[in-house]
């Protein structure tokens, strides 16, 4: 069905999105940690040893404390330590209570923290600088005594501790095989143009080595599934069982790279495979180092996902590719704990969990973590976001350094590119096509400029033109919209299922069911459905509500147009969403899809309204622009 309904006229909205962003601004500010003398004292260690001081910039405490002193005392739980923050006026000096150990392992989760704020770390600039100067001259006022009360402080020595901290903290570990790749003949005969060809033909699939120096040979891609799980029958039986034709292009190019053993961030359009791309080479990975699965004493294989749901999807496709008997467990929020324990006890090869779980059973002991040798952070970009870096990096604290870690995402952002270097060692770079954002080309987008009051009656007409095959996901921006339209719909006498973070687990999970097996053809939900699910006969994509970044809305579209598959998606914008018109116009614009008028105006608009606002004019409001323009 193609839904391409008249397009409506935008009318002026009383809402200024410049007023929400100063009231977003406004709570942010002058709240919580930022006043200049705050100082955040929480749990004793009962230690009498001296404490260990360093400073740090005064931007950088804020990072350390988290909001409401959540990362700071986590920091105190996991080290058992005291943490005090005094900010002075440039500065804020860190002192840190405890055992000799333990301080040293607080000081480097902090230095960890910063590092990871600042995309990179230059110790010099952000931690310590201060402490290894002089005790007097520039910069000192109010916080003068404390700095004369500083002890000196030996920062060689310190390093050093941190070293042989980690060295004993890593002692004793088995090592790990990574290398299990054996080229075909096939493979390793293509000539540099067939290699070439292949790229082109495979919507360019290209490979950068990140490591810094001399490169490592690119490896040639994989043509046939054979040239890469040849040796393994059973997972070559798995894969003829899934009915798979040939590898996708992006896992033609990762696997031969993650297959060597080399960290791989593999970027790729929704809904064309990476799972695989990751599961397949872990389960050889797994099942071929030198301690045995059983002598292990805890799984080898964690994957890390944002959502529940996701985390569940990729659970099943474990059991579905099982291989050798491996055993996977799923540990995420609200599902089970005391069950998820049990598993866990029973003995488990994989875990796939979300973060928070995991970090829970992780503090209370409930999980080896030390056993980890194949990483993955599925939906990558998502988990090194604000709301996840922090727990990963707990997470990191005991897993080893010299695992293999993969990285996938359909969207790859600056402002993630430089984070998650820290968390990869020389890794490879595979992805299709761009690094830009770009929306799935077997989508139909269609984009609809209109007002909060239009947007029922455009979506009951959207409605009426499904045919009784179509199956749709409506996104929308809160959970309170879920539960109006669902309740709308269940009023209409329209099956219709909702999914959000309000609903209980065992709700949410229903509702998927319901979606998949067709029960219901409507899915109401929040972005919670937004990363990696994997629903085949999904037809439309209908966004009732434009997303909060537009890395979603490729997201969200992806839930069409899956393995080849073609999809529709309809997206209702109102001028409160000016900012993204820009951005969107370049994902369309990539996908070779028309581009209503009206967005080309509304980006007009706001490029005009940025301008005024650098030069510093008055600015006018979007209903003085919009009465110029209509
Ligand atoms: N080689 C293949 N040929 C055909 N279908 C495949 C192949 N590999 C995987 N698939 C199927 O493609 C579908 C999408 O795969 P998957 O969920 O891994 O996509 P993805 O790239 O992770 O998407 P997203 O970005 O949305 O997470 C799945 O149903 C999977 O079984
Ligand atoms: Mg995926």
């Amino acid at each position: 069905m193609a839904w391409a309904p008249e397009r409506k006229r935008a009318e002026p909205n009383s809402r200024d999105p410049r007023a929400s962003q100063h009231g977003r601004d406004g709570r942010g500010r002058g709240r919580g940690w930022s006043s200049t003398s705050s100082h955040v004292e929480t749990r004793a260690s009962g230690s009498r040893e001296p404490p260990l001081c360093f400073k740090i910039n005064n931007s950088m405490a804020g990072v350390v404390i988290g909001r409401g002193g959540s990362k700071i005392k986590d920091i105190q739980g996991m080290t058992n330590t005291k943490i005090k923050i005094i900010k002075g006026d440039s500065e804020a000096e860190v002192k840190i209570f405890g055992s000799r150990d333990m301080k040293a392992k607080a000081k480097a989760a902090i230095e960890a923290l910063i590092k990871n704020k600042q995309g990179g770390y230059n110790s010099r600039s952000s931690v310590g600088n201060a402490a290894s100067q002089p005790s007097v001259g520039r910069g000192l006022s109010r916080d003068n005594s404390v700095r004369e009360a500083q002890p000196l402080i030996d920062w060689d020595q310190i390093k050093a501790e941190v070293v042989e901290w980690e060295k004993r903290k890593w002692a004793d570990l088995p090592p790990i095989h990574k290398n299990f790749y054996v080229e075909t003949k096939a493979t390793s005969s293509m000539s540099q143009v067939q290699v070439d060809i292949w790229r082109k033909e495979n919507f360019n699939v290209m490979c950068n080595d990140l490591k810094d120096g001399e490169k490592r040979p690119i490896p040639n891609p994989i043509c046939k599934f054979e040239d890469a799980f040849g040796p393994y029958p059973e997972l070559m039986k798995s894969i003829k069982k899934a009915g798979f034709q040939k590898p996708t292009p992006i896992q033609s190019q990762a696997w031969p790279i993650v297959l060597q053993g080399i960290d791989l961030i593999g970027i790729a359009q929704t809904g064309t495979g990476k799972t695989l791309s990751y599961l397949m080479p872990g389960f050889i990975h797994l099942n071929s180092q030198p301690v045995s699965r059983g002598k292990r004493n805890g799984p080898g294989m964690l994957v890390l996902t944002p959502t529940r749901e996701l985390a569940l999807q990729v659970g099943a496709e474990c059991s579905k590719y099982s291989y050798k008997g491996l055993k996977s467990v799923c540990i995420y929020g609200g599902g089970n704990r005391k069950g998820q324990i049990q598993d866990i006890m029973k003995g488990v090869d994989i875990i796939i969990a979300t973060p928070g779980r995991l970090n829970d059973l992780q503090m209370n002991n409930f999980v080896n973590l030390r056993s980890i040798t194949y990483l993955v952070l599925d939906e990558a970009d998502k988990m090194l976001d604000l709301g996840f870096e922090h727990q990963i990096m707990k997470i990191l604290l005991d897993v080893r350094p010299d695992r293999q870690t993969i990285m996938t995402s359909a969207t790859w952002p600056d402002t993630i590119r430089q984070l998650a270097h820290s968390y990869l060692k020389e890794p490879m770079l595979v992805y299709v096509g761009t690094l830009d954002l770009v929306a799935v080309d077997t989508v139909k987008q269609n984009i609809i400029i209109t007002t909060e009051e239009e947007k029922r009656s455009l979506f009951q007409e959207f409605l009426q033109s499904l045919s009784p095959k179509d199956k749709v996901i409506v996104f929308v921006s809160r959970k309170l919209i879920a539960d109006d339209l669902s309740s709308d719909l269940s009023i209409q006498g329209i099956p219709v299922q909702s999914l959000h973070g309000d609903r209980e687990q065992s709700d949410r999970e229903r509702a998927l069911d319901d979606f998949k097996t067709g029960k219901v053809k409507i899915l109401i939900a929040t972005d919670l459905a937004s990363r990696g699910l994997d629903v085949s006969d999904v037809t439309h994509v209908f966004n009732y509500n434009f997303p909060r970044n537009i890395e979603e809305y490729v997201h969200r579209v992806g839930r069409t147009g899956r393995a080849g598959k073609m999809g529709e998606s309809v997206t209702l914008m109102t001028q409160d969403d000016w900012k993204v018109a820009g951005e969107l116009i370049e994902i369309l614009q990539r996908a070779n899809q028309s581009i209503p008028e009206d967005l080309l105006s509304m980006a007009e608009q706001y490029k005009l309204h940025k301008q005024e606002k650098e030069t510093g004019k008055k600015p006018r409001t979007p209903q003085e622009k919009f009465r110029e323009f209509y």
